[in-house]
C-alpha cells in the first residue's frame, strides 16, 4: 500500500480493503488512520494528527495536521481542515464519514458545520475505540445546537464543497501595466531580480500569468459568504507543478482556513515535498477587500519558503457576482 497518498480512487480504495480482509471501504477508513499520521508535520507539537475520509463518489482522503515555526499557532492547520480541503482540491461534492486519530476540536467540528446536512457526517475517533468495531457517531453528537451557516446564509446559498462562481475577473494585461502604481503590488524581491536576473525574466513572467490565472480561478471557487471577500493562492515548486488554495470561512470566522494554508494543504497533498521548494507563489483577491490576506499570506508564504516570488493581484467582481448575504448583519 503506498502510504504517501493522500487520494485514493473508489476501486483502489475497495480493492485496498478486500485485500486487508475488511468487509466494506467504511471500516478501511480507522485502518488507515495511523499510516495518515505518519505524514503529518507539526514539527511544534509533534502531536501527529491523521484523518481519513469517504467521500459520496467513493474515493477515499486523507488529512494531516501542518504547524509553521516561526508564527501564530494559529496558523496551523488542523487535520480535519486539510481533509476537506483535499475533497474541494479534487473536485468530491460531499464527504460521507471519516476516521479520525484524536477527537476533533471546537474549530473542527464547527468548520465541519460549513457542510450541507452536517450533522449527518459519521465521524469515528480512533484513539478511544481502538478495538470496537466502527463506532461512528454522526457530527451532532459532537456538536449539539449548532451555530452554522443557516444563522446568517440564504438556504440557496452554496455551502463548502459545493460549486462556486465568485464572478471575479482581471483587469487586461494591458491595464494592468498601465495600472502597475502599486498595483499588483509587487514583491520586494522583483526590483533586485530585474536588475541582477536578468535572463530570467522571461520566465519569471511566464510563471506570474500561469500563477495569476490559477490563484484567480482558486478565488473564483473561494468559501467567503459572511465577508464577501474570496481570495486564492497558487504556488509553483522548482519543477513547474502548480498547486492552488481557496480561502474557506466559518460562520464562527477565527476556525476559517487561510487561502496559503489551504495552498501548502493541495502541495502536500499533491506529493509535493519540502516547502522550501515552492519558489513563486500568487494571492488573488478583491482590491481594497475588508478581509485581505495580503499581509499574512506574505509573512506565511516568506517564513516557509524565504526565497520564494510573491505575487499580489487584485482582482474585480462582476455586479452580479458574489455578495454579503443579504441576511448578515
Ligand atoms: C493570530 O495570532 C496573532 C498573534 O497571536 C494575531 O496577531 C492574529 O490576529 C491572529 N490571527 C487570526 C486569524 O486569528
Ligand atoms: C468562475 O467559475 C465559474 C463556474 O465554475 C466559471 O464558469 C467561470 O469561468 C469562472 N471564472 C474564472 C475567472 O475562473
Ligand atoms: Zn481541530
Amino acid at each position: 500500500m503506498d502510504r504517501t497518498k493522500f487520494v485514493l480512487s473508489a476501486s483502489e480504495a475497495e480493492s485496498m480493503a478486500q485485500s486487508l480482509g475488511l468487509p466494506s471501504v467504511l471500516h478501511l477508513l480507522p485502518a488507515l488512520v495511523q499510516p495518515a499520521q505518519n505524514l503529518a508535520r507539526p514539527p511544534i507539537s509533534n502531536y501527529h494528527v491523521g484523518a481519513v475520509g469517504l467521500g459520496s463518489d467513493g474515493r477515499v482522503f486523507v488529512g494531516v495536521n501542518l504547524e509553521f515555526p516561526g508564527l501564530p499557532l494559529n496558523q496551523s492547520v488542523h487535520a480535519e481542515q486539510f481533509l476537506l480541503n483535499n475533497l474541494a482540491v479534487h473536485g468530491c461534492p460531499r464527504l460521507l464519514a471519516l476516521a479520525v486519530s484524536a477527537a476533533p476540536c471546537g474549530h473542527c467540528r464547527q468548520f465541519f458545520q460549513e457542510l450541507r446536512q452536517p450533522s449527518s457526517l459519521q465521524i469515528l475517533i480512533t484513539s478511544e475505540h481502538p478495538h470496537q468495531n466502527l463506532p461512528f457517531k454522526p457530527l451532532s453528537e459532537f456538536l449539539s445546537n449548532p451555530f452554522g451557516p443557516f444563522d446568517l446564509l440564504d438556504k440557496e446559498s452554496p455551502l463548502l464543497l459545493e460549486p462556486h462562481n465568485n464572478n471575479l475577473y482581471l483587469k487586461s494585461q494591458k491595464n494592468h501595466e498601465n495600472l502597475r502604481n502599486g498595483y499588483p503590488k509587487k514583491s520586494d524581491l522583483d526590483e533586485n531580480l530585474e536588475n541582477s536576473r536578468n535572463g530570467f525574466c522571461e520566465e519569471l513572467g511566464k510563471n506570474e500569468a500561469l500563477l495569476r490565472k490559477e490563484a484567480l480561478e482558486a478565488a473564483n471557487n473561494s468559501h467567503a459568504p459572511y465577508s464577501g471577500c474570496p481570495s486564492g493562492v497558487a504556488v509553483m515548486d522548482c519543477e513547474g507543478k502548480v498547486y492552488r488554495g481557496s480561502y474557506v470561512e466559518s460562520a464562527a470566522y477565527n476556525p476559517s482556513l487561510g487561502p496559503v494554508q489551504a495552498a501548502l494543504a493541495a502541495y502536500i497533498a499533491g506529493g509535493g515535498g519540502g516547502y522550501e521548494k515552492i519558489v513563486a507563489a500568487a494571492l488573488v483577491e478583491k482590491e481594497g477587500a475588508e478581509v485581505s490576506q495580503e499581509d499574512t499570506a506574505r509573512l506565511l508564504i516568506k517564513k516557509v519558503s524565504p526565497k520564494c516570488e510573491f505575487w499580489v493581484i487584485h482582482c474585480f467582481a462582476n455586479e452580479n457576482g458574489y455578495k454579503k448575504s443579504s441576511n448578515f448583519v
